[in-house]
């Protein structure tokens, strides 16, 4: 957008690498827009802070907010944050936009002004402002190109004025509003999606009782414009960094105003009965899991991301191990990341899609990598031991499986099987 970008980050391992023109993540599109902006000496990277934030007009803040142990979110890195930022501020540095970007409970952004107003030296000329991101992992790049909205709260309007420049190229609909609206937003958006997830997935739970088929059901309840097809995937349930953290975040906030959000509860314990569920089919089909052979596709928490936080494949290996069955699994850009993360397991990562399938008794996709829907079936059929695919994310054309010579099952649709000869 022409604006000129310092990145400022405590880990050295990863300012050194996006200097090199690196990306520290798997992200389509990302890698290629750092170095073409690092060529335009647009983009810069740094551990300096101090220097980043005399030389910024605007200073975003976009440090990770995990989650407690008690769910509430943790604030500590903003805190900590805020406050290496209110010590490198100096009356002379001129007026200062500070903008939090990380997912933050409502009302974080007082606390911001507050601390940087604590340990800043008198005079400083600054306002805090809440700037929420709605990009998603796996189409990042493109998300933040062409977002639905931008949202900007601010009790501000010299903030705002600035905040709007920041964006003025973009074409999307700027929302305005206070400081703590925008951070509710982000809590209330994510939430919300989780809650369209769960509800399509209870709904998949009636379709595999009563015959139906979770994939039509969708369809009809999307074409209504007040519901939309976004977000009505059943599957696995809902993973990542964000939709379990956030939601859990939101019971919490609402907890501790008094208003509990019982709603947001059930939505996460379909979200955990989802995975149940489709063990418990599994299970019922091996009768036990215990040295049976399971191969996985998918341990990304979903497509296009090498992230395997929250992920549910990575829960539903660990507990098919649990049972001691012997499970190898397959990913295309997550096997490093999976391999740290499964380590303490007996879970074997293959390099190769069609070697993991050697041998097992079911194949389990539980991520929606495209390629897994283009792979040859009849040599994966070839090398399994029986023929048998349970497809956690209904990723697959149950038709040209069962031609193939498959057991088919999936979420929410009738399991599918070969003609007898
Ligand atoms: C989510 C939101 O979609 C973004 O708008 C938000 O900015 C981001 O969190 C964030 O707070 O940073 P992300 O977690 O990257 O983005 O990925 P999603 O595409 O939302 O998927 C989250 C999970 O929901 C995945 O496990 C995915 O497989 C699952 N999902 C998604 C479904 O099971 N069904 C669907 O229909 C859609």
């Amino acid at each position: 957008m022409g604006h000129n970008v310092l990145c400022v980050d405590n880990d050295s391992r990863k300012i050194t690498m996006l200097s090199e023109g690196k990306c520290p993540i798997y992200e389509p599109g990302l890698e290629e827009l750092i170095q073409r902006n690092m060529a335009e000496k647009r983009l810069n990277f740094t551990s300096d802070i101090a220097r980043a934030v005399a030389e910024s007009d605007v200073v975003f803040i976009a440090v990770p907010t995990p989650p407690q142990v008690d769910g509430s979110v943790d604030l500590s890195y903003i805190e900590e944050v805020s406050r290496e930022i209110a010590e490198s501020l100096t009356s002379s540095c001129g007026y200062k936009v500070i903008v939090d970007k990380s997912t933050v409970p409502v009302s974080t952004g007082s606390k911001v002004m507050q601390t940087i107003k604590t340990y800043a030296s008198e005079g400083v000329d600054f306002d805090v402002v809440s700037n929420p991101e709605f990009l998603r992992e796996g189409c990042a790049v493109s998300d933040l190109l062409h977002p639905d909205r931008i949202v900007i709260g601010s009790d501000s309007p010299r903030a705002m004025k600035v905040m709007k420049q920041v964006y003025q190229s973009f074409d999307a609909p700027i929302l305005e509003t206070d400081l703590h609206s925008a951070e509710l937003i982000k809590h209330a958006a994510n939430s919300f999606l989780a809650l369209k997830i769960s509800y399509i997935n209870a709904v998949s739970a009636v379709c595999e009782r009563s015959g139906a088929d979770v994939e039509l059901v969708a369809a009809g309840l999307g074409l209504d414009k007040r519901i939309s097809s976004h977000f009505l995937r059943a599957g696995l349930g809902y993973g990542g960094s964000c939709f379990p953290k956030d939601v859990k975040g939101f019971i919490h906030i609402s907890d501790a105003l008094g208003v509990p959000f019982d709603l947001l509860k059930e939505v996460e314990r379909i979200n955990q009965r989802q995975m149940e569920r489709f063990l418990n089919r599994i299970r019922e089909r091996l009768w036990v899991l215990r040295n049976k052979k399971i191969a996985v596709w998918g341990l990304a928490f979903k497509q296009n991301t090498d992230d395997i936080r929250e992920s549910v494949s990575i829960k539903l290996c660990r507990r098919m191990d649990e049972e001691q069955a012997i499970v190898r699994a397959y990913d295309p850009q997550a096997a490093a990341n999976a391999s740290r993360g499964l380590a303490d397991t007996h879970v074997e990562i293959c390099r190769d899609m069609y070697e993991c399938v050697r041998d097992a008794e079911v194949l389990v996709i539980a991520t929606e990598w495209e390629e897994f829907a283009c792979a040859d079936f009849g040599r994966v059929r070839e090398l399994m031991h029986l023929p048998v695919i349970f497809d956690g994310r209904n990723l697959l054309e149950a038709e040209s499986v069962v031609r193939a010579g498959f057991e088919y099952h999936s979420v929410g649709r009738r399991s599918a099987y070969p003609a007898k000869n």
